[in-house]
């Protein structure tokens, strides 16, 4: 039997030991800021300075962030599971890939990344970005934060059914199951006959979709898993 091809979606709890916050926990993102005016195109067209400031604060906090145990064993698995490993984040923080993470897909965008709102040209965003900064490819004063917001399309979506349709075992870690199309992926991979955890500090809202639910904290759950998996 060959080794069992993996795919991890992780989310915002994944780096809660970290010291970066979560969304929807209490005291979380969406309770000290308003979606529809921080994470919306229509959001940053009204007032584009509210917005780059809030991504700048989260691209301070998320660069001065240090990987946990968690980030860390999922590398390990990159580099030591014999069969494919398919790390997916929604996550726009870096620290899959400061944990040694080679190959990550970050569906909802990245914070070190600025995209220009013209030409679609990609660069490493400055930890500060400025509002009507020049696109350094087509000159136009249309940089954006790189991050997809409501109503647009996450990066990279045939990619990941293509890994869905041929998982063996699906692995969501630290996400509430909220936002599509990442909540709809343990259907996906149901439907391809995987194997389905959840590593969660609570119940997420698709918990029922679930063979094999996991609850506690990441830095616990993941290592103790990767274990497991590394030993069979
Ligand atoms: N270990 C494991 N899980 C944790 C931990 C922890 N230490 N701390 C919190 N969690 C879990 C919570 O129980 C919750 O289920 O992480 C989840 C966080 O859920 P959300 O805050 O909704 O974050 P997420 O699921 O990543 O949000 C998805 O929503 O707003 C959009 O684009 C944003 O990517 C984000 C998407």
């Amino acid at each position: 039997m060959s080794a069992p091809s993996i795919v991890i979606l992780t989310g915002a709890g994944i780096s809660a030991e970290s010291g970066l916050g979560t969304f929807r926990d209490e005291g979380g993102l969406w309770a000290q800021h308003r979606i529809e005016d921080v994470a919306t195109p229509e959001g940053f067209a009204r007032n584009p300075q509210l917005v780059v400031d809030f991504y700048n604060a989260r691209r301070t906090q998320a660069a001065e962030a240090t990987p946990n145990a968690a980030h860390e064993a999922l590398a390990r698995l990159q580099s030591e599971h014999s069969g494919s490993v398919t790390l997916v984040t929604q996550n726009v923080d870096a620290l899959h890939e400061k944990g040694g993470s080679k190959t990550v897909i970050h569906m909802h965008g990245a914070l070190n990344s600025a995209l220009c709102g013209r030409c679609e040209h990609r660069w490493s965003a400055p930890l500060e970005m400025t509002v009507g900064q020049s696109c350094p490819h087509c000159g136009a004063p249309s940089a954006r934060p790189d991050i997809v917001w409501f109503g647009e399309m996450p990066y990279e979506m045939d990619r990941i059914e293509k890994a869905l349709a041929r998982a063996d075992v699906f692995v969501a870690i630290g996400t509430s199951g909220n936002v599509y199309p990442a909540a709809g992926f343990v259907q996906l991979a149901r439907h391809a006959g995987a194997h389905t955890i959840e590593m969660n500090l609570d119940p997420g809202e698709n918990v029922g979709l679930f063979d094999d639910i996991r609850p506690g904290m990441a830095s616990q759950t993941v290592p103790a898993w990767v274990s497991e998996v590394l030993s069979q």
